[in-house]
């Protein structure tokens, strides 16, 4: 009967042998080399990396559910929870001094909550917009002046860009000659990356005319991830075959899922890091923590790790978990009651964002995303057109965008009067410029919309605790304009934005805007800038990388965090200031370096291991009478 046997087998290693788990009461053990906090991004990058050895073990703890089965999670067009709402995969969290941007169905307003998309496996890349920019190459090698560690250069991450990437053809296969360089992406990772498979092509057309008649503000850029972004280019997507691809997706594969050395534990929250204890005599590194305690439905649970705890929890759940732990700034520690275990100031500081205004203008056409969004009937029939043949609207994100830009500055702008350039160099945008075929106000009929994006900020924010209670929400406060330059620095992007619609390809398409922003003075645009502008929600630094041995900074360029054993951070927190770039790229390659340097230090360690013993046992077998007589 072996072959019903083997039928057998390949059923349930689909369903009842994956190593999914649902439930604690499945999960065989609690005891593992390295435990894993958070199932988002970086963390399955992590996860699938460290398991490629079998005699590793590794467990991974997701708060959120899984994706499978999501349609959120799964059709591009479903972004940001329309499907429900968005209320489904989100933790409600108090934000200061920010508007929502996501809330694509209310027209934007100041709010002290936002949605932080990050509550299901994959978090941020199973939610996110799916735009696909690496940043500059002027950004990484900053990080590596920053860190002291060469290996954070753009020459030395760029291979793990390709690892990490999969290039694949557009959901409508078009011809993509001429939209980007073949030669800087990768063909065989996980994480698959097209060109936008549906063009809204009316908007398209005049971004790219654009172009031709003011080339020397808005050049053509062939490929904005060559290291190069400055310019108008195509949007690239982390989409493949009309779906998303996310972690969950391109890391957390069928077959990797199914690895005995890797169990992945859903629904599990964890709390913080318990039982420090001193190790060793060393000062540094001198406290290790032995286990995680985590909250499954109402119980809490400790997971052990022999070899290393890796927070991969975010930039906000990591510096909370870190905090909560008593990891952070001892005066704010114990103002809520939590006993400090290494006094860390940086832990939750140095919150760097962009920030985001959008313009309206109505337009005389009705190729339009509101054609679609306010018209029941064309809404259901692009569903179906997906559902049927992964094509049409639904196979680009709700953003819909097929161009971005990348602008600097003038050199001679006065802003630069108040503090020096925050980019990284003369390769590097102070702004993004992106175009979108509907409008976010309410207003009816027909519109597009220019974003501009601040994308080199001097802000700066931070995560803090409201509550000694470790499940209580965190404090965001992502510093949008605390610094007085981004608001004056984004008042001439603006300028910039009305430069580009102002070329004569836009002639006779653009009607009104929805708010006249040439009739306001700079004093005035810059507080209606102020007043109107959201986060980017490509926050990062919370946990940010400073030389070893630094006096600030939450992690060395190994990722360890400072003054603990066995404890690392890999995720977008570390990353000292936000690329000019949507962040999910830049979380890859942190996550695939970062699995290169966990993997490193153990094969040391393990070498070193072996080599002390084979002396020790050498000593031990040998007859002491031969070392200490003279025999001559
Ligand atoms: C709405 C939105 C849109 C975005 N759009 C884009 C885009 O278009 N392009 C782009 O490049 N970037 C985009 N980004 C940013 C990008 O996705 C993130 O910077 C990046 O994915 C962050 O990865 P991460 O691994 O650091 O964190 P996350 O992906 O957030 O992963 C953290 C994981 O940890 C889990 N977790 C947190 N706390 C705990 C806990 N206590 N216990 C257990 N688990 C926990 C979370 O559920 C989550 O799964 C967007 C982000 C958002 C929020
Ligand atoms: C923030 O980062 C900068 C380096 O970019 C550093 O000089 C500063 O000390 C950091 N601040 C905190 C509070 O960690
Ligand atoms: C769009 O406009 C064209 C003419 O401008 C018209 O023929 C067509 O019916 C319109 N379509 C919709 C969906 O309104
Ligand atoms: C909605 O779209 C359908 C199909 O294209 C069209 O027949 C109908 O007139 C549209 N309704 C409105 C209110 O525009
Ligand atoms: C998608 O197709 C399936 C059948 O293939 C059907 O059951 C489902 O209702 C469809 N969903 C949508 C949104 O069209
Ligand atoms: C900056 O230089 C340009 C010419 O390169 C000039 O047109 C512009 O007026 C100058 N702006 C300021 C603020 O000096």
């Amino acid at each position: 009967m072996l072959i019903p046997v083997l039928t057998l087998i390949t059923f349930f290693s689909g369903v009842g042998f994956c190593k999914l788990y649902e439930d604690v009461a499945d999960i065989p053990s609690l005891k593992y080399d390295f435990v894993i906090v958070g199932g988002g991004t970086a963390g399955p990058v992590v996860a699938r990396r460290l398991t490629e050895d079998s005699s590793v073990s590794v467990l991974v703890l997701e708060a959120g559910p899984s994706n499978v089965g999501v349609l959120d999670a799964q059709v591009p067009f479903l972004t940001h929870g329309v499907a429900n709402n968005g209320v489904a995969y989100s933790w409600m969290v108090n934000v200061e001094q920010i508007t929502p941007r996501y809330h694509r169905l209310e027209p934007p307003t100041k709010s002290s909550i936002i949605r932080e998309a990050r509550y299901i496996l994959g978090g941020c890349s199973s939610q996110n917009g799916m735009v696909y920019t690496r940043g500059a190459a002027e950004d990484f090698d900053r990080y590596a002046k920053l860190t002291g560690d060469e290996g954070w250069s753009w020459n030395q991450i760029f291979p793990y860009f390709l690892k990490n990437e999969r290039w694949v053809e557009p959901a409508d296969r078009h011809d993509t000659e001429g939209e980007y360089n073949p030669g800087v992406h990768g063909t065989d990772g996980p994480i698959q990356v097209s060109l936008g498979g549906f063009t809204w092509s009316e908007l398209k057309d005049h971004v790219i005319q654009t172009t031709n008649e003011l080339p020397d503000d808005f050049p053509f850029n062939l490929d904005m991830n060559s290291g190069k972004p400055l310019g108008i280019g195509s949007v690239q997507y982390t989409i493949g075959d009309g779906e998303r691809s996310s972690s969950a997706t391109g890391y957390f594969t069928p077959d990797v899922l199914q690895r005995p050395n890797l169990h992945v534990l859903l629904h599990a929250q964890v709390s913080k890091l318990v039982n420090p204890t001193q190790t060793g005599i060393v000062p540094v590194e001198s406290i290790a923590f032995q286990g995680v305690e985590f909250k499954y439905g109402s119980s809490l649970f400790v997971a052990e790790a022999s070899k290393e705890i890796i927070l991969s929890a975010g930039a906000i759940g990591t510096p909370q978990i870190l905090m909560n732990s008593g990891i952070g700034d001892r005066i704010a520690l114990e103002a809520l009651g939590i006993s400090t275990v290494l006094n860390l100031p940086s832990v939750g500081k140095n919150a760097s964002e962009h920030s985001f205004f959008a313009m309206s203008w109505a337009v005389n056409s009705n190729q339009t995303l509101e054609s679609i969004t306010r018209n029941s009937t064309r809404y259901n029939e692009a569903f179906a057109e997906w559902n049927r043949s992964r094509t049409g609207p639904f196979v680009v994100s709700p953003s819909s965008e097929t161009h971005v830009g990348w602008l600097r500055l003038s050199d001679n702008s006065s802003v630069f009067n108040i503090h020096p350039d925050p980019s990284p160099g003369p390769d590097a945008p102070h702004f993004e410029i992106l175009f979108e075929p509907f409008t976010y106000t309410r207003l009816p009929g027909h519109f597009i919309s220019v974003i501009m994006c601040m994308v080199s900020p001097v802000s700066r924010g931070s995560v803090t605790l409201s509550s000694a209670d470790p499940f209580a929400a965190p404090l965001i406060d992502v510093g949008l304009f605390s610094n007085e330059f981004d608001a004056l620095a984004l008042t001439e992007g603006i300028q910039l934005a009305l430069k580009f619609v102002s070329a004569p390809t836009w002639n006779g398409y653009l009607g009104a805007p929805t708010v006249d922003l040439t009739s306001m003075s700079p004093a005035e645009l810059t507080a209606h800038i102020r007043a109107n502008s959201g986060p980017g929600y490509h926050v990062v630094g919370t946990a940010g990388m400073s030389p070893r041995g630094a006096q600030y900074g939450v992690v060395d360029p190994d990722l360890k965090v400072k003054g603990i054993a066995g404890l690392r951070v890999i995720d977008a927190s570390v990353l000292p200031i936000v690329p000019a770039a949507h962040t999910q790229a830049a979380t890859y390659v942190v996550a695939e370096r970062g699995s290169d340097l966990v993997k490193q230090n153990w094969a040391r360690k393990t070498q070193f291991q072996m080599n002390f013993e084979w002396i020790y046992s050498y000593l031990r077998n040998l007859d002491t009478d031969q070392i200490f007589s003279p025999t001559d």
